[in-house]
């Protein structure tokens, strides 16, 4: 068998990796250490004194970081005591064992971009904990918080459009798989709101995405939503088996939690599902990753709102939690820099978990690099391939491009994009939903 292509890695000077590790990952600690500064008055008006000397340790051991980034230094061991200390350190040595002599330590702009990329979300994390009593200040809440209130306007329109929809159970059967279509697509665009790719600034969701979806679908690289409606539509006819789990392992909060609660509460309320596992981090990720706190601040927000349509989607979102149809799930694998195709070894009890689905719906770009373990695959390899053994159950990737990898094009669709937009990989523009799995 020919051996796996090699990881992508800032070590390809002008690749997005290197970009990425060059400038965008020191504008994002810059603005973890300026929102620290910030909050400054607020840990004292909690803790005195004691939060203002916190303060400044975590802003000495991110700026700490930023310096080992910056200069390439090699990459240390954690120091912390979390449950995943072990795991993070036994992983480095497993990088340090695979240089050579002459390569030195595994350094920033040397080892693989999804483990750096990973680590320094780590590191961060590290620097805060170690800040008591501020330990469990979570940095990125505020640009989270901030990308929902300004997309106010798109979320209201949202739930105006999901409760027109109800009962959905009642809609005739090609009406029914249109919907579900529309709402995967606008999952889909939702991910374009990640803060990680702008350097934590401001990517709310403004436009009205209902009505933009027609004009997006040329952007819609490969769209597998048919062998989705086949799966369910399936169960859905058969009454067969009387659950049907969904699991959404969830990316971005903010606009894109919203656009996958409101196919959530779709997929429960046209009956194409019985049971909605949410899996999100356990720590703060990737500027705009969804933490349970976010989870459930977004509910409750919604709950709360002036806006009718929003405050009756919020009362069912949290009658849902409550009744046990919608389930929150989350587990340090997600937030450690190992590919999917070592789920089995490395914690086989979320990948038992994970087997117990219909349907797993993975969001994201760090989702998919996760899938594909980051590796420069050809653009034309089948996505079965290229997930090296990941098939816990049917599975669906529903991602806009943010990073130098995709794979299961039609010969020659490369090219073309690439003729037609030279940065068609890394901007978010363009977006998959692809499906892996038997039918
Ligand atoms: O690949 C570029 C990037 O910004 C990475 O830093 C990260 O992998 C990803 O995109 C974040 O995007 P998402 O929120 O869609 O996972
Ligand atoms: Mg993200």
């Amino acid at each position: 068998m020919a051996s796996s292509p090699a990881f992508l890695s800032a070590q390809d000077v002008g690749s997005f990796a290197y970009l990425t590790v060059k400038d965008r990952l020191p504008q994002i600690l810059t603005k973890v250490i300026d929102t620290l500064h910030r909050h400054k008055s607020e840990f004292f008006e909690k803790h005195g004194q004691e939060g203002v000397e916190a303060e400044k340790k975590a802003i000495s051991l991110l700026s700490k970081l930023r310096n080992e980034l910056q200069t390439d230094k090699p990459i240390i061991h954690l120091a912390d005591k979390c449950v995943d200390t072990d795991i993070w350190n036994q992983y480095l040595e497993h990088e340090r064992s695979l240089l050579n002599e002459t390569d030195g330590e595994p350094r920033w702009f040397f080892s693989p971009w999804l483990f750096v990329e990973c680590y320094m979300y780590r590191r961060i994390h590290e620097a805060v904990i170690q800040s008591p009593p501020i330990h469990d200040f979570d940095v990125f809440k505020e640009s989270k918080d901030e990308n929902f209130f300004e997309s106010q306007e798109s979320i209201d329109a949202l739930c105006m459009y999901l409760q027109q929809l109800k009962p959905a159970r009642n809609l005739g059967e090609d009406q029914l798989k249109d919907e579900l279509f529309k709402l995967l697509q606008i999952s889909l665009w939702g991910n374009k709101c990640d803060l990680s790719l702008s350097g934590g600034e401001s990517s709310s969701q403004k436009s009205d995405v209902i009505n933009s979806l027609e004009g997006l679908k040329p952007f819609i690289l490969i769209n597998d939503t048919e062998s989705l409606w086949t799966l369910l539509s399936k169960y859905k006819k058969a009454a067969k088996p009387p659950v049907v789990r969904v699991d959404i392992v969830l990316d971005n909060s903010g606009f894109e939690l919203i656009t996958d609660l409101v196919l959530a509460d779709f997929l429960l309320s046209s009956e194409l599902a019985t049971e909605i596992h949410f899996h999100g981090k356990t720590i703060p990720w990737f500027v705009s990753d969804v933490t349970v706190r976010d989870f459930n601040w977004i509910v409750e927000h919604v709950r709360s709102s002036n806006q009718k349509s929003m405050a009756t989607c919020g009362a069912d979102w949290e009658s849902h939690v409550k009744m046990g149809r919608w389930i929150y799930h989350d587990h340090i694998f997600w937030t450690l820099p190992h590919p999917y195709c070592t789920m089995p070894q490395v914690a086989p009890d979320l990948y038992a978990e994970l087997q117990k689905a219909c349907l797993i719906l993975f969001k994201g770009d760090l989702n998919y690099r996760k899938l594909m373990s980051d590796r420069k695959w050809e653009f034309t390899i089948p996505f079965h391939q290229a997930l090296c053994g990941f098939h816990p159950a049917p599975l669906c990737s529903i991602r806009t491009l943010k990073c130098e990898l995709q794979v299961g094009l039609q010969p020659g669709q490369a090219e073309q994009l690439m003729a037609s937009d030279p940065h068609w990989l890394t901007t978010g523009k363009y977006g998959i939903l692809q499906f892996d799995g038997p039918l």
